[in-house]
């Protein structure tokens, strides 16, 4: 991705920030220093954010959990016609081979897409294979963000193993996927890179605020999984949320749909978001949320949606059943 050069200029007064705010902390960034380097960094005009190493990652994508190789195929090929530049997929979804063929069909130069993929629990111990696997899968010789997926089993390995593959230039930047306070305090205390990004479960009805203000001192960008509630979940907290009668009246206001709105509250609450559709018109729809603003009183209103409840709760302290659900083994490769 080209990085514009008054984004520079901020990543690099970010991270003068950053190292003034260590340097007087005697080593740990201070809360205040991080968060005003992070609103620094996070621009609604170009759609885009620094991370922490001062790479650009957009900040509206393409999300691909639950589509089909064919839909997933079809829904990259659309989105980056429709000026998407951030894809999600994971291991775990099996379509990373129609992702690659997706990117490819568009003809959208390398450089300018953002690929994020996630690794698997079974494949913490072999990170180096898994790497090389999911890059043969999409049919590049980088990723942009690799994320572990879960973190269960070898993730404090798995971790040390992603910060090797940046020297080895496969992947450029890395990160964190369900992973709250206790387990990712356990990653800091052996990283020597701080996660670029953490994904999870985030939407009006559960705000993640205490974890967003705790990883904020690292830099770590929240991005946003179920962002307009979810798809095949029986909570049904997207049709509530698309019926809201706040989300609504905002909706009318700005003549936008209550999707957008959403979303909108995504970007303007610090989350990066990644809605999965298999619908080129709901594609389209999901990227046309740069041209009006949430008003300050729209985004407090929306802010008392908070619940609090995840529908997926990684903070279950069942860790043994978690370990078991979220480690077996899978085959990857055997995908169209
Ligand atoms: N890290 C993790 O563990 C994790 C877990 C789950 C998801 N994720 C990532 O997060 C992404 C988003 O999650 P998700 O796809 O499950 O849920 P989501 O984005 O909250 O919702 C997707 C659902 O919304 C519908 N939709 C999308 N745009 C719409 C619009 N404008 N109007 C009406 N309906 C619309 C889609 O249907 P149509 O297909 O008909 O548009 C689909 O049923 C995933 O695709 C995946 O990349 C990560």
């Amino acid at each position: 991705m080209r990085i514009k050069q008054n984004q520079l200029i901020m990543a690099v007064s970010m991270a003068i920030i950053l190292s003034l705010v260590v340097g007087c902390a005697g080593g740990a960034p201070t809360q205040e220093g991080a968060q005003e380097a992070n609103r620094q960094s996070f621009n609604l005009e170009s759609g885009t954010v620094i991370l922490n190493n001062g790479i650009e990652m957009p900040i509206i994508g393409l999300g691909t959990f639950a589509l089909t190789s064919e839909q997933a195929e079809e829904s990259v090929y659309h989105a980056l016609m429709y000026g998407y530049r951030l894809i999600d997929t994971a291991n775990a979804y099996m379509n990373e081979r129609a992702v690659g063929r997706g990117i490819k069909r568009s003809g959208v130069p390398r450089e300018e897409i953002f690929v994020t993929s996630k690794l698997w629990p079974s494949d913490y111990d072999n990170v180096d294979k898994a790497i090389d696997d999911t890059l043969a899968r999409l049919g590049l010789d980088y990723i942009d963000l690799l994320l572990l997926h879960q973190p269960y089993g070898n993730y404090m390995g798995a971790y040390q193993a992603m910060e090797k593959a940046i020297s080895k230039g496969k992947v450029r930047s890395i990160g964190l996927s369900n992973t709250y306070q206790d387990k990712f305090d356990n990653i800091m205390r052996v990283a020597t890179i701080p996660p670029a990004v953490l994904q999870v479960e985030r939407n009006p009805y559960i705000q993640q605020t205490e974890l967003q203000e705790h990883i904020k001192p690292y830099g770590t960008v929240m991005e946003d999984w179920f962002p307009l509630g979810g798809r095949s979940n029986s909570s049904n907290r997207q049709a509530s949320l698309f019926n809201d009668e706040i989300i609504l009246a905002i909706a009318q206001a700005h003549g936008k749909t209550a999707a957008q709105i959403i979303l909108r509250w995504h970007l303007q609450s610090g989350g990066i978001a990644i809605p999965g559709s298999s619908n080129p018109a709901h594609i389209l729809e999901n990227i046309t949320i740069f041209d009006f603003e949430l008003t300050i009183e729209e985004m407090q209103r929306i802010s008392t949606f908070d619940t609090d409840e995840l529908i997926f709760d990684h903070r279950s302290p069942n860790e043994e059943a978690n370990t078991n659900a979220y480690s077996r083994p899978m085959d990857f490769n055997s995908q169209e």
